[in-house]
């Protein structure tokens, strides 16, 4: 928060430069994707079904390969470095694929050891009791519930104790109480020095977890932003005043207010701050009575995140 804006690539954990992906079909998936991850955040990219959120992390994780353009994990290549920049990556991928007649523990193991990792029962034992797998270690994993199986995905992506985790959509399907319980494992991720990408469709998600937000749209990244600068954003409000009667110009004493009259003169519409130590009201109305200005109506309203992401998305159409 309130860090300068890194477009150092030493400091960036995660550099993506000038990436686009057409898959075999004809299809251009990534546009000149630009994309600076810092070390230790919790960035979540928004986007709507389609816009490439699961290619971009799947040539990040290497399963993917770009068309042009290069990306870098902590400093490793991933084309030319690719097993040391895909040792220190975890991704739980959006579908659920798991080896359904494996035990939790046994598959967990595996994986660890697809890394070239040492065994370390400590450590996965550790990852299965953070996710409330532990009591189900010795279940096959065709008998857990679709919630569990996603838990097994996470600790799958731990086993290897990487320093970069990416989650594609990693509560879909998960209940309300499993959300926070995720959300909780994720928290103590990042507390513990791990960078964490998540997509997600759920504004609240991001909006409750991420240091970060990014939006992309139609393969193209529209916006990065401090989730607190948003938030800044979403604290701003609108007072529509339907007129009376419709005034052809502003006049002279209104001239200081942020004040905005709609095309046909019939509406005025006041920006202010919520947050701010006062809005401002009260002298506007004052002001409008002097200068003679009655309205009929009035009605306020606060943007939200939503809209803010709605309206993007429609702008890059
Ligand atoms: N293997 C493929 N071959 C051709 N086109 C593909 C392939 N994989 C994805 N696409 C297309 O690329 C676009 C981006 O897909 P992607 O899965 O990255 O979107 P997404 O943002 O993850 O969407 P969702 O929110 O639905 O998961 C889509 O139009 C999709 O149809
Ligand atoms: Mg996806």
């Amino acid at each position: 928060m309130g860090q300068p804006d890194m477009g150092a690539s030493t400091s960036a954990i995660i550099d993506v430069r000038g990436l686009t992906k057409t898959y075999e079909t004809g299809f251009a998936a990534l546009k000149g994707i630009d994309l600076q991850i810092r070390r230790g955040e919790i960035f979540a990219l928004l986007g709507p079904n389609g816009a490439g959120k699961t290619t971009l992390i799947s040539v990040i994780c290497g399963i993917v390969s770009p068309t042009t353009g290069t990306v870098s994990a902590d400093g490793h290549d991933i084309r030319t470095d690719f097993r040391h920049a895909r040792s220190i990556i975890g991704l739980v991928p959006q579908e659920l694929t798991t080896d359904a007649f494996e035990t939790v523990w046994a598959t967990v193991s595996f994986s660890r050891g697809l890394f070239g990792k040492r065994a370390n029962p400590a450590h996965i034992e550790t990852v299965l009791r953070q996710l409330s797998l532990w009591d189900k270690k010795d279940s096959k994993i065709m008998t857990l519930s679709g919630g569990m199986k996603r838990r097994v995905l996470i600790a799958k992506a731990l086993s290897h104790e990487p320093s970069i985790l990416f989650l594609d959509e990693p509560t879909a399907g998960v209940d309300v109480q499993l959300r926070q319980d995720m959300w909780n494992v994720v928290r103590a991720l990042r507390d513990s020095g791990v960078t964490i990408i998540l997509t997600t469709h759920y504004i609240e998600e991001a909006e409750e977890m991420a240091d970060r937000i990014g939006v992309i749209s139609k393969g193209e990244i529209i916006l990065v932003e401090e989730k607190a600068e948003l938030m800044r954003k979403l604290g701003r409000k609108q007072l529509r005043l339907a007129l009376t009667h419709p005034i052809a110009a502003l006049p002279e004493s209104l001239a200081d207010f942020a004040l905005e009259r709609s095309a046909d003169g019939g509406e005025l519409v006041y920006t202010y701050d919520t947050k701010g130590p006062r809005t401002g009201i009260t002298t506007l109305l004052g002001a409008l009575a002097d200068a003679g200005i009655t309205f009929r109506d009035l009605s306020t309203h606060q943007s939200s995140l939503e809209d803010i992401f709605v309206s993007l998305v429609k702008e890059a159409t």
